[in-house]
């Protein structure tokens, strides 16, 4: 699926106090897969087609979020997907490990819920693993709750949680 621009208007700052560099989020661009799918593999556990990155990108250039380092290396991803009318669903979302708890991942949920409400979505969605305690947390935080339990969900055997926001 797609090219991909930058889409932020701008720099967009950590609202964390930080002695950690600054984070810059942007676009998704072909040459951030390898970077992409590093993370992929180790947050997630998953694998995928590296064409599959911009192929999503194509389809919805908005909703596909990166946070890159001052060398404007990829250190975390959101990848949103509108599948059903006025609503998104929160494909992949992950921060490289040593990155994580600096606001990174707050920053790119942050702008990603003001996308989805300027493109006027009524609902975001997403499912997450039951043993995901920190992702559940940071998803509570953002008024996300469970609203279906996906027995066998994963390719282990591990149920889901689907959790889904209203925005308003
Ligand atoms: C879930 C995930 C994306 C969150 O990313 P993150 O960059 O660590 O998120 P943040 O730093 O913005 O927030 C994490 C926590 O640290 C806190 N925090 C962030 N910066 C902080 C700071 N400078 N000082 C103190 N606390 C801070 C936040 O308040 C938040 O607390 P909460 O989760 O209790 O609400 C990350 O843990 C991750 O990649 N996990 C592995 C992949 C995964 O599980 N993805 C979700 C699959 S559904």
């Amino acid at each position: 699926m797609r090219c991909i621009a930058d889409t932020a208007p701008g720099p967009i700052v950590s609202p964390f106090p930080s002695n950690p560099p600054p984070v810059t989020l942007r676009g998704f661009r072909p040459s951030d897969v390898p970077f992409i799918a590093s993370i992929v593999a180790d947050a997630l556990h998953e694998r995928y087609d590296p064409s599959l990155y911009a192929s999503l990108s194509a389809e919805w250039g908005d909703g596909f979020l990166v946070a890159s380092d001052p060398h404007d290396v990829p250190i975390g991803f959101l990848l949103g997907v509108n599948q059903v009318e006025r609503e998104a669903r929160v494909l992949m979302f992950a921060v490289e490990r040593t990155h994580r708890t600096q606001g990174v991942g707050t920053m790119l949920m942050n702008e990603f819920l003001v996308r989805c409400k300027a493109r006027g979505f009524r609902r975001v969605t997403l499912e997450v693993r039951v043993s995901n305690a920190t992702a559940i947390r940071f998803y509570t935080r953002y008024q996300y709750s469970v609203v279906d339990l996906l027995r066998s969900y994963y390719s282990d055997g591990e149920n889901g949680y689907q959790m889904a926001v209203d925005l308003n």
